[in-house]
């Protein structure tokens, strides 16, 4: 309703012939996409209110430019453990220097977008709220930090900031306050679906790909597009909203005493999270139960001690412990978080295959404590879709992560273990474009012999000349660990000359480690093969973002 009213009011205003009297500059900072989407959407919202409005990347606004605005929006989201996301880390450090100019002349608003289930709760929008403040500028609005569920209090902040805006530049609203929501046509929404209203899809490919002798189920699926209407782009993820496991539910109901209790079944099947234990329920539980193992916990380890006390035990796990203190399914619902859709990089291109949208996802599973553990959504894909019952999805599209719009512009993809995914995707879209572009991938898991997905099909991509170069890191084929950073130190001359040569990079996969040990890799490569220091090839680097040369797709 939001998006659709907005860009409805949008084309009416813009059919009008009053010129915008005011602007403003929409910036965001997004690593999944959803900031970037929403700054189209206030753009267009802001067109509606008579205003002039274009959106940017926090990382192409320099403090200089920033100072030299009037009216700034900036919507950003956190990622990983409070940071910023990957298109606001050079804006974020050039805002903290010495040396940036005062914005006394600067009125704005901020949108954090996060997730309440992190401690760092929209960290990256707290941080740029405040640190725009200390340097003079003038709040518009206070800001909303967004968790999850973040379409309803964004579409609040929007409207309360716009009016504010066009009531201080004396803009006319006329168009704007006419516009009704509900009954806009859906427009300029990238496809109709979405969380609230996912596309029904069958399942139409379900295959195991690591062999069964591996430690590690790596599957690939794919997707019904059917009518849909959906068209995506390699690069893009596709979200998946899970339904929980019947027999962990029946589990729950049993231990609460309300097997017959439909609505309960219903909201814990397929609307709260009941795998991971939510902040709330731990608060609940230790003031119920302070002489339980976790009030211990709590009171006396730190933010690592809870982690690891919390590793593989579930809401069942934390009831149980609690004993008959523990809450009944009344008290227990509203303590649970909503049982959140998961996004997964999509590992095909629509040129090779427009009806379908493949994922190539590792299942989580794991037996401790006499129980057997389970991803939410991987386990459902893996093992409770059938035939007949569709899985509802929606796309997330990434528009900074995909291939080059230039068909000669080389690519290095470094993508270990399911991070591959969105390259198998890059390099059948540069096969069916006929691209010539050279392409390198840095491909690992731990064994060559049960690891090595996608072998036969990267071999043809090579036979065929799509895939110029394949380095391969099995990290457990040997004594010494070996991983993609490894290879990308000994082609440290071959990898440089490449990005010499305009090559994008392009790292997928675990943020927590590897894409931090490939950054440090990469700088290591630029430092070595330039010989002018550390700050010479973290300032290379940074050139590369700024020129989205260098994008992540990591979580
Ligand atoms: P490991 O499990 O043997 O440590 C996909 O998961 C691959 O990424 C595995 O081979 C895994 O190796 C490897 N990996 C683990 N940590 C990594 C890191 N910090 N950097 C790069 N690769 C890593």
């Amino acid at each position: 309703g939001f998006i659709a009213g907005v860009a409805a009011a949008g084309r009416r205003a813009s059919a009008a012939a009053d010129a915008p009297t005011a602007t403003v500059d929409v910036l965001f900072g997004t690593q999944t996409g959803n900031a970037e989407f929403l700054a189209g959407e206030v753009v267009a919202g802001a067109r509606a209110h008579g205003l002039g409005g274009t959106a940017t990347a926090l990382d192409a606004v320099t403090p200089e430019r920033l100072a030299a605005m009037s009216h700034v929006l900036v919507l950003a989201s956190t990622y990983g453990e409070g940071e910023m996301p990957d298109n606001a880390g050079l804006f974020w450090e050039s805002l903290q220097a010495d040396t940036a100019p005062r914005l006394d002349g600067l009125r704005y608003a901020v949108l954090g977008l996060g997730d309440r289930g992190y401690d760092d709760f929209c960290q990256a929008a707290k941080l740029i709220d405040t640190r725009l403040e200390q340097l003079g500028a003038t709040r518009l609005h206070d800001r909303v930090d967004c968790d999850v569920d973040f379409e309803e209090p964004a579409a609040a902040w929007t409207t309360a900031v716009l009016d504010r805006l066009t009531a201080e530049t004396g803009t006319t609203t006329a168009t704007a306050t006419t516009a009704s929501a509900a009954s806009a046509p859906a427009a300029r929404t990238r496809s109709p679906w979405n969380k609230r209203t996912p596309y029904p899809s069958r399942l139409l490919v379900n295959r195991l790909l690591s062999s069964p002798d591996s430690a590690k189920e790596i599957r690939h699926y794919e997707f019904d597009l059917g009518d849909s209407g959906i068209t995506y782009q390699a690069g893009d993820a596709l979200a998946v909203v899970p339904l929980n496991d019947d027999a962990l539910v029946g589990a729950l109901l049993d231990h609460l005493g309300a097997g017959g209790d439909e609505e309960t079944a219903r909201l814990l099947r397929a609307e709260r999270e009941i795998r991971t234990p939510s902040k709330e329920l731990i608060a609940d539980l230790v003031e119920r139960a302070p002489s339980s193992e976790l009030a211990a916990v709590v009171a006396h380890g730190d933010r690592s001690d809870l982690e690891s006390w919390l590793w593989g035990r579930d809401v069942l796990d934390l009831l149980r412990d609690a004993g008959p203190a523990a809450p009944g399914p009344a008290e227990l619902l509203p303590l649970l978080r909503p049982l959140q859709a998961r996004q997964y990089s999509i590992s095909s291109s629509p040129l090779a295959h427009p009806d379908r949208i493949h994922l190539t996802v590792a299942s989580v599973r794991y037996d401790t404590g006499g129980r057997t553990y389970a991803g939410v959504t991987s386990s459902y894909l893996a093992d409770r879709v059938g035939e007949e019952a569709p899985v509802g999805v929606y796309l997330q599209p990434n528009a900074s992560f995909g291939v080059p719009a230039d068909d000669d512009t080389p690519m290095v993809m470094i993508g270990p273990g399911t991070g591959v995914a969105p390259f198998r995707g890059f390099l059948h879209e540069r096969a069916a474009r006929g691209a010539e572009g050279r392409n390198w991938l840095f491909f690992g898991d731990r064994h060559r012999a049960t690891d090595f997905v996608y072998e036969d099909e990267l071999a043809e991509l090579r036979d065929s000349g799509v895939l110029t170069r394949l380095d391969l890191a099995f990290s457990r084929d040997q004594t010494e660990k070996v991983y993609v950073q490894t290879r990308m130190r000994e082609q440290a001359r071959e990898l440089y000359a490449w990005l010499e040569d305009g090559a994008h990079v392009y790292v997928c996969g675990d943020a927590s480690r590897m894409a931090k040990d490939v950054e440090a890799a990469l700088l290591g490569v630029i430092a070595g093969q330039r010989g002018r220091g550390n700050a010479d090839a973290a300032e290379y680097l940074a050139d590369l973002r700024r020129a989205k040369r260098y994008v992540r797709d990591v979580y």
